[in-house]
C-alpha cells in the first residue's frame, strides 16, 4: 500500500488502463479462437452460443426414446446412456418399462421394433384370440417368462428427476407412441438411428461430424450435432453399450458419473430381505462374497476356466496361510478367527449344480440364496400390478446381486454387466456405512 501511494498517480492509473486494455482484448481474443478452435467447451448445461440460437429459434418440447433388449444390465446400461442423451440433448425420455424374466437380444429396427410389441400384445390380450400359429399352452409359457416393470419401482430415480423429464412407457406399442405424442410415424418428425454401438457411436467433441466416416460400420455423431436437428422424436434401435458415448468434456464426464453412481436398487422389500440375509452372514461388511455366473453364452461354454480364475483370485486374497477348507472354521461370530463366512451369488441355483463343485470344494462355508428360503417369504407378496405375476422369480437375480454387495470383499468374474454392478453397488455400500 504504502508503495503504491509513492508512485505519481496520473502515470500510475494510466498504465494500470493501459494494461488493463490490453489484457481484456488479449483474454477475449483468446477466449474468441479457443472457441472456434474447439467449440465443444461449450458445455451442454450451461448456455452457450450454440445453445442460445438453437433454443429461440425453437421451445417445443421434444423426445428421445429407444428400444429395449437384452438382460436387466444391458438394459440398464442402455437407460444410463438414454438418460445422459435426453439431458444433453434437451428432450424428454420417453422411457420405455423395464423387461424382466425372459430375454430377448438385440436385433434390426424393425424386427425388434414388431417383437417388442408383439410381446406387448400378449400380454395385453392375456393370450386370447392371438392370431398367430401358438397354441394357447405355449402363449402362457412365453407370457409368463417375462415382465413389463417400472424402473422407479426397482431404482432410486432422484437424481435423474431432478436432470431429465422422464415419460414411463407401460407397453411397446409402438402405434400408441406416436398416438400418444401426437406424431406421424415419418421422416420429418421421427429421426431413427438404426444399429448398436457396433455401428453407432457419440462424442461431446465437434471434431466428429455427422457425416459417414469412410467405415460405413462406424458412424460417430457430435452430440452438439443431434442438438439441432428438428424432428420431435430421436428414436434409437438401440443405447447399449458401456463405451457408446465418448466423453472429454469434464462436467459430461462429471454428469455421467453421478448418473451411474446415483442409479442404486432403492426397493424396500428388497433392501430389507437383503440386510435380514445379510444379517445371517454376520452382519453387513462381515463376509465375504463371490459371483459365479456359469449359465449362460461364453460364461457356460468356458466355465471351468472363468471359475478357475475365480479360486485364484480367493486363495490369492486369503495369502496361503489359512486353510480354507477346514470346515471348522466356519464361525460366523467368531471375531478371534478371520472371518471365512462367504455368500455366493450364482445364475445356479444351488450348490448341487456341476459347475460349482470347485468353488464349494474349497469354500465349505459358502452359503447360497438357498439357504435362506424361509427369509424370501415376503417376497411372495410383490406383485406387478400389470399383469399378475408375481416378481419372485424375477427379483432373484437381483436379491441374490445385493446380499453379495453387502459382503466386505466381492469376488467377480470379468466381462459380465452383472459383475460391473455388483462392484458398484458394493463401491456404494462401503461408501455409505
Ligand atoms: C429445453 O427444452 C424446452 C422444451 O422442452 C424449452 O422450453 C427450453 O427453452 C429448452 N432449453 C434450451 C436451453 O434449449
Ligand atoms: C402346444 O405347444 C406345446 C409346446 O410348444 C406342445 O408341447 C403341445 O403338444 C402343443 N399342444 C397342442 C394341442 O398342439
Ligand atoms: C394432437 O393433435 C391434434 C390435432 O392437431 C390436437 O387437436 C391435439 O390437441 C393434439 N394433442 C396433443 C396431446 O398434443
Ligand atoms: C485343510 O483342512 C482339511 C480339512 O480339515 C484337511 O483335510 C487338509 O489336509 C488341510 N490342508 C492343509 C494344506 O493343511
Ligand atoms: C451370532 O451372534 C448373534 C448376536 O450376537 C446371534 O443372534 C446369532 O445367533 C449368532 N450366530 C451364530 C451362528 O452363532
Amino acid at each position: 500500500m504504502k508503495f503504491l501511494r509513492t508512485l505519481p498517480q496520473p502515470i500510475y492509473s494510466r498504465r494500470i488502463f493501459i494494461l488493463f486494455l490490453l489484457s481484456t482484448y488479449l483474454l477475449i481474443t483468446l477466449i474468441f479462437y479457443v472457441n472456434k478452435l474447439n467449440p465443444s467447451l461449450c458445455n451442454f448445461n450451461k448456455i452457450c452460443d450454440v445453445k442460445e440460437e438453437v433454443a429461440s429459434e425453437n421451445t417445443r418440447e421434444k423426445f428421445i426414446t429407444y428400444l429395449p433388449h437384452s438382460g436387466l444390465h444391458n438394459q440398464r446400461i442402455a437407460l444410463e446412456n438414454a438418460v445422459f442423451m435426453a439431458w444433453a440433448l434437451n428432450r424428454t425420455l420417453i422411457l420405455p418399462p423395464l423387461i424382466l424374466g425372459a430375454r430377448f437380444p438385440f436385433q434390426a429396427f424393425d424386427k425388434l421394433e414388431n417383437y417388442l410389441n408383439f410381446l406387448s400384445k400378449v400380454k395385453q390380450k392375456n393370450c386370447m384370440n392371438m392370431k398367430s400359429k401358438m397354441n394357447l399352452t405355449h402363449c402362457e409359457k412365453l407370457r409368463d417368462s417375462y415382465t413389463f416393470y417400472r424402473w422407479d419401482q426397482l431404482f432410486d430415480f432422484t437424481f435423474i428427476s431432478r436432470n431429465v423429464k422422464i415419460i414411463h412407457r407401460d407397453e411397446l406399442i409402438s402405434e400408441n407412441l406416436f398416438l400418444k405424442f401426437n406424431m406421424s410415424n415419418d421422416e420429418e418428425q421421427v429421426w431413427r438411428k438404426y444399429g448398436n454401438a457396433q455401428k453407432n457411436s457419440f462424442y461431446d467433441s465437434r471434431m466428429y461430424g455427422n457425416i459417414k466416416s469412410s467405415n460405413k460400420f462406424s458412424n460417430k455423431h457430435s452430440i452438439l450435432e443431434l442438438r439441432e436437428r428438428d424432428e420431435g422424436l430421436l428414436y434409437f434401435n438401440s443405447l447399449f453399450g458401456s463405451a457408446l458415448i465418448k466423453l472429454v468434456i469434464p462436467r459430461n464426464i462429471q454428469f455421467m458419473k453421478e448418473i451411474r453412481e446415483s442409479f442404486i436398487i432403492s426397493n424396500p422389500t428388497l433392501l430389507d430381505i437383503t440386510k435380514r440375509i445379510s444379517d445371517e452372514l454376520g452382519g453387513r461388511m462381515n463376509y465375504l462374497s463371490a459371483h459365479a455366473r456359469i449359465g449362460d453364452g461364453g460364461f457356460k461354454k468356458l466355465s471351468r476356466k472363468w471359475i478357475k480364475n475365480l479360486i485364484n483370485d480367493i486363495v490369492e486374497y486369503f495369502h496361503e496361510d489359512s486353510n480354507l477348507s477346514n470346515s471348522a472354521d466356519c464361525k460366523q461370530n467368531d471375531s478371534m478367527t478371520f472371518s471365512k463366512m462367504f455368500y455366493l451369488a450364482s445364475d445356479a441355483h444351488s450348490k448341487d449344480v456341476q459347475g460349482l463343485k470347485p468353488i464349494i470344494q474349497l469354500l465349505p462355508c459358502a452359503l447360497m440364496l438357498e439357504d435362506f428360503k424361509d427369509l424370501l417369504i415376503p417376497m411372495n407378496e410383490l406383485v406387478n400390478e400389470r399383469d399378475g405375476l408375481r416378481m419372485t422369480k424375477f427379483f432373484i437375480p437381483i436379491l441374490d446381486l445385493m446380499i453379495a454387495a453387502n459382503g466386505k470383499h466381492v469376488f467377480t468374474m470379468r466381462y459380465s454387466t452383472y459383475s460391473s454392478y455388483l462392484k458398484r453397488y458394493h463401491q456404494y455400500l462401503t461408501q455409505s456405512v
